[in-house]
């Protein structure tokens, strides 16, 4: 169970500091209950640990670099973090939300990665009408059949980056392309985004493979790849998985006879640990390391300040994350139980983004640019718009 951070003993310190001010009979101008009141808390669950665990460091990270840029204040209100690590685990997820839920008392959560954690995540959201944003796991559903007004996601469905992912493929002249993923439902949402894409293309799919996730034993599966010769490989891995797999691709010899490709999760926050292994791989993503737009800029400058290192797609996520629920709570001038007027800020956001414009579909999905990055000099640099302000189709979204 969590840990928790040094901003939270400077919250309670700020609480306690109004204490003191009583205790010593200094008579206080009154002021409005909810800037009085305890401070918002915000759970945190996330992969701390395992494949996924530093795209989990680097959502916590952004989310809480923009929090302390907006003064440490939710709608005026200190904030209190409690984290929880799901292990990336589906099978401890709903006890996890349920710490979260029940026995702490948060206001709202924010989580996960993994696309099967979330879904657990997604059903108690319903259920308690608790707010959740999910700051990066793409499971389809959670913003189409679903959704729910109190359910948003600042990241994307994993049909969104992988669906562009086919065009691009097909545009470079592949026609039959072998697919390779972990085996659960963001490794099967991003390969049939992938086949619809690169369908749609004129190209066709000769052969799947299923990893176990998280195994990261590659070697048998690219055996196949070398034997059966495709144009193409698309690959969703991402974390520890995609350093390792990209690794080993390039090991094999495979990097140059068999193009490689897949939703930029392959490359993106890997690139220091796959060096020469990734140079030259091109994804599809709804960031770029040189996008190079103000809001990024000050975005990249300020993190790599405050946590001495380069962020990624998984910090832009936690970032924006972060955003949205201050657009939230600024609507609700602080009364979490205000919560039409917190939905309804948050469903009309309108993010200057570090991935650059970013609103929310009726499904409180993201609606952003997907980019073609190529990987040169270890970063993921910006080749072209490959998507423009993409809208995930929200397929049997009804709000209720
Ligand atoms: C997912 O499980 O949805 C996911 C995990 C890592 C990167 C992208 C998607």
């Amino acid at each position: 169970m969590g840990n928790r951070n040094p901003l939270d003993r400077r919250s309670a310190l700020k609480v306690m500091g109004g204490a003191s001010a009583a205790a010593l009979g200094l008579r206080a101008f009154p002021t409005p209950a909810i800037a009085q009141g305890a401070p918002i808390k915000v759970g945190f669950m996330l992969p701390y640990t395992g494949t996924y665990a530093a795209l989990a460091k680097n959502i916590d990270n952004a989310f809480r670099q923009y929090v302390a840029e907006k003064g440490d204040k939710l709608g005026g209100r200190a904030v209190e973090y409690v984290t929880v690590d799901d292990q990336a685990e589906p099978s401890k997820a709903t006890d996890n939300m349920n710490k979260l839920v029940d026995r702490e008392k948060v206001d709202v959560v924010v989580g996960t990665v993994h696309s099967g954690v979330q879904m657990a995540m997604v059903k108690i959201a319903r259920e308690t009408s608790k707010l959740l944003i999910i700051p990066n796991a793409g499971v389809d559903a959670a913003t189409r059949a679903a959704c729910a007004p109190n359910i948003f996601r600042s990241s994307f469905s994993n049909w969104q980056p992988s669906f562009p992912t086919g065009k691009v493929m097909a545009d470079d002249g592949h026609k039959a392309a072998m697919t390779i993923t972990w085996k659960y439902a963001a490794g099967e949402e991003c390969v049939a985004a992938f086949k619809e894409g690169f369908g749609k293309g004129g190209g066709q799919v000769v052969g799947e493979l299923w990893v176990p996730f998280p195994e990261v034993e590659f070697q048998s599966f690219l055996t196949q790849i070398a034997e059966k010769k495709p144009d193409a490989v698309f690959a969703f891995f991402a974390g520890g998985g995609a350093v390792k797999f990209v690794k080993d691709y390039a090991a094999l010899g495979l990097r140059k006879s068999v193009p490689l490709y897949g939703p930029g999760f392959l490359t993106d926050g890997t690139l220091p640990a796959q060096g020469e292994a990734a140079e030259g791989l091109k994804t599809t993503l709804h960031y770029a390391d040189d996008l190079n737009n103000p809001a990024d800029k000050a975005f990249r400058a300020a993190y790599q300040k405050r946590y001495n290192a380069e962020p990624d797609v998984y910090s832009v996520q936690g970032y924006d994350a972060a955003a949205l629920l201050v657009i939230g709570m600024d609507a609700a001038k602080g009364d979490i139980n205000a919560k039409d007027a917190i939905y309804k800020a948050m469903r009309g956001a309108k993010i200057d983004s570090p991935r650059g414009p970013m609103t929310m579909s009726a499904a409180n999905n993201p609606i952003q640019n997907i980019y073609l990055r190529e990987v040169k000099n270890g970063k993921n640099t910006y080749v072209k718009i490959a998507a423009e302000a993409l809208a995930d189709p929200g397929t049997g979204c009804r709000m209720a």
